[in-house]
């Protein structure tokens, strides 16, 4: 972890919130790498699960709702975590995270075995609507996203026209005031989640919540995330949610140990009918076939965007021994993104910087190419050196323009270019008139 937080930092994909201001604690900012692969992430999950479906509606609902969504969501009363005291350093942690030694309990800050007893602390983060600061304008930043979807289940199903089967699904912010936020972007205090509910007859939510698992994890691949490692936990009777039928958690072999990614959720009919008791609004399905009025059952996947980059960055981070041209062996810092998630798809980079016919010709080319995907220009230093540099940043693809390009060297090569491949190295000649048709053919 240490080296991938190292090189998140020092190449612009993750930086600590408030920096100058020795931070916040649970905060993070992406830099420019990592926006633009956050980006991708939730584009290609929209592009999915959006758009290359007919039974799915998007939707973007806002972080801060009526209060009474969240009484009815049973979220102001239950939405907590267990919290206990240092009695000594008056640190304050989650009581299921304790450390333990010979079977007691003591506060990781210290060691100190004075604790108090656990507590429930509510997650949710409070604000106030409008000027005044009552237990009348009392609202809360979203816990999760999926709220939203619910409370607004009729007015999608009456815009769209939908029938049962079908799904919304929302990419937002989510706050959560966690007592201990750790492992870097993996729990922190503002994060973003990717949440469908599919909505569904009662008689095929087991069925669909399988299906889903499915979908998901053929989700997982496409982004390079290969399925020996995620972890399929089956959450057993007991340890589900009292309203789940059926709950898988989809888990990471993150480095600091085997974590959630994802969970998928039978949530039956509880979320429909809890706001259909406290709305008084009738959040119902009529079947046009059977002439009969039901409340859907809905199966939910929810995942984490910022767990998903953090995985991404992790499955792709490698180091390797090469041997330059000299003989000296270095070590090779990469990052083995799949194309379709790499933040810069290709980099343009003319042979010397001070030959304006190479670095005329390589503008051209960025230009070229950069209504179509992020192009990065480099013309400063040796190119082993900017080749270097990219597979840091984990840029799959680097064309390069050389005295071949501009015809210096006859007239069969002029207008080609040397295209380099990140993982191999290996590198190959390809007429610029080609080039943009093959980027998108590997990044689509
Ligand atoms: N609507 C269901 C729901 O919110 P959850 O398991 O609490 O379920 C879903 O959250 C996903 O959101 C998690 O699997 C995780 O990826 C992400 N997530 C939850 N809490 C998080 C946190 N504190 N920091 C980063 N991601 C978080």
């Amino acid at each position: 972890m240490e080296k991938i937080v190292s090189l998140c930092k020092r190449r612009g994909f993750i930086f600590q919130s408030s920096e100058i201001y020795g931070g916040l604690n649970g905060f993070w900012d992406y830099g420019p790498l990592g926006v633009e692969l956050k980006k991708n992430l939730k584009d290609f999950w929209w592009r999915r699960n959006v758009r290359e479906r007919d039974d799915m509606e998007g939707m973007d609902g806002s972080i801060i709702m009526n209060r009474a969504v969240w009484k009815a969501s049973g979220h102001e009363e239950t939405f907590s975590d267990p919290m206990v005291d240092c009695k000594d350093c008056h640190s304050r942690n989650r009581a299921d995270q304790l450390p333990e030694k010979n079977g007691e309990k003591y506060c990781p800050n210290c060691g100190s075995r004075n604790l108090t007893e656990a507590r429930d602390f509510n997650l949710m983060f409070k604000s106030h609507a409008g000027p005044l600061e009552s237990d009348d304008n009392l609202v809360y930043l979203r816990p999760e996203t999926a709220q939203a979807i619910f409370v607004n289940f009729r007015n999608v199903l009456d815009t769209s026209r939908q029938k049962l089967p079908f799904g919304i699904a929302q990419i937002g912010k989510a706050f959560r005031n966690e007592i201990n936020p750790r492992n870097y972007i993996f729990r922190s205090r503002e994060f973003e989640q990717m949440e469908i509910e599919y909505f569904c007859r009662p008689e095929d939510g087991m069925q669909l919540t399988d299906y889903w698992l499915e979908e998901r994890l053929k989700f997982y691949e496409d982004i390079g995330i290969p399925r020996s490692k995620i972890h399929i936990k089956d959450i057993p009777d007991g340890e589900r949610a009292f309203y789940s039928k059926k709950t898988y958690d989809l888990e990471y072999e993150f480095p600091f140990g085997v974590s959630e990614l994802e969970g998928i959720a039978y949530r039956t009919d509880y979320d429909l009918g809890k706001h259909i008791e406290h709305s008084g609004k009738p959040l119902d399905y009529f079947d046009e076939a059977t002439k009969e009025r039901l409340v859907p059952h809905v199966v939910e996947p929810s995942a984490g965007v910022d767990r998903t980059t953090l995985a991404l960055l992790c499955e792709a981070f490698d180091e390797e021994t090469v041997t330059d041209e000299k003989g000296n062996s270095e070590t090779r810092t990469v990052l083995r993104f799949h194309p379709r998630m790499a933040p810069i798809k290709c980099a343009i980079l003319p042979l010397l910087k001070n030959k304006p016919p190479l670095v005329e010709k390589a503008r051209a080319v960025a230009t070229s190419l950069k209504p179509f995907m992020n192009v990065f220009y480099d013309e400063a230093g040796a190119i082993g050196r900017r080749y270097r540099r990219q597979d840091e940043a984990g840029t799959p693809f680097c064309v390069t323009i050389d005295f071949d390009t501009i015809g210096e060297n006859g007239p069969e090569k002029q207008d080609t270019v040397t295209l380099r491949h990140r993982d191999s190295m290996a590198q190959e000649r390809i007429a610029i008139a080609d080039l943009k048709a093959y980027l998108l053919e590997h990044i689509l």
